[in-house]
């Protein structure tokens, strides 16, 4: 297989249950560089639990899941570390930003964590491209909702991050900023050459993404 034919995320029979109650169950699902996906489905369906398994944060009951080639299921959980921050970007609803630094000291942080590396000039031009230079140096609780999803987002991409998992990133927006916020985010991802994996159960997102994978309604 040619490495650009590789899937850059693997779902192999990936089933999880917690207290013998299956609330992710998956045959097979692969996602493809470039492929935009929409991870739907309703409240309690399953879509955190699954990008919990994506990331290695949590480890099914059973199957299989490759990134980028690589096993994120049965390896330890230092190998599972290494995997997402080489590989892997997360946007989260809350933004999850460190509030004693400035967003540029966030983005710093996060490139340093990800890449092993600093390098400043990166780190501003996202800053520009996402449209916060003139907020480069403030601190996470002086930002309007809509500047602290775009520094969440740059943070995300800071690490040029082959996978871009975002948790229902629109679901608190109004309709002209949960646009806005798929702009950036496909502008973004189109800048690093990084491929989108979105849960929502937006319904006002559905039409953006070309791929899907649509969990069912659980009991
Ligand atoms: N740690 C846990 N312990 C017990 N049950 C859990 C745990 N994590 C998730 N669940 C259950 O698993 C199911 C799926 O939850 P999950 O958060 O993945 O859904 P979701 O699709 O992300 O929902 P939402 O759209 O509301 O965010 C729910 O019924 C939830 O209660
Ligand atoms: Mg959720």
């Amino acid at each position: 297989m040619a490495l650009q034919d590789e899937p850059l995320l693997e779902l192999k029979a990936v089933h999880h249950a917690i207290g013998g109650r299956t609330i992710v169950e998956i045959e097979h699902w692969a996602l493809r560089p470039g492929e935009h996906a929409l991870l739907l489905g309703p409240s309690g369906s399953g879509k955190t639990s699954l990008i919990n398994i994506v990331c290695g944060l949590v480890a099914p009951t059973g199957g299989e899941v490759r990134v980028a080639g690589e096993r994120m299921t049965g390896v330890s959980a230092l190998e599972k570390d290494d995997l997402r921050r080489r590989r892997i970007g997360l946007v989260f609803q809350t933004l999850r930003l460190v509030s004693a630094l400035t967003v540029r000291q966030n983005l710093l942080l996060a490139q340093t964590i990800g890449r092993r590396l600093r390098d400043e000039a990166d780190v501003d031009r996202l800053i520009g491209r996402v449209g916060l230079s003139h907020r480069a140096h403030g601190r996470p609780r002086e930002l309007s909702q809509g500047e602290g999803q775009r520094a969440a987002i740059a943070r995300a991409l800071v690490a040029r991050p082959a996978l871009v998992i975002a948790d229902e990133p629109t679901s608190a927006l109004d309709d002209a900023n949960t646009g806005r916020m798929l702009d950036l985010l496909f502008d973004s991802a189109a800048a690093t050459g990084a491929t989108l994996l979105v849960a929502t159960h937006d319904e006002r997102v559905r039409g953006r993404f070309a791929h899907r994978l649509e969990l069912a309604a659980r009991a």
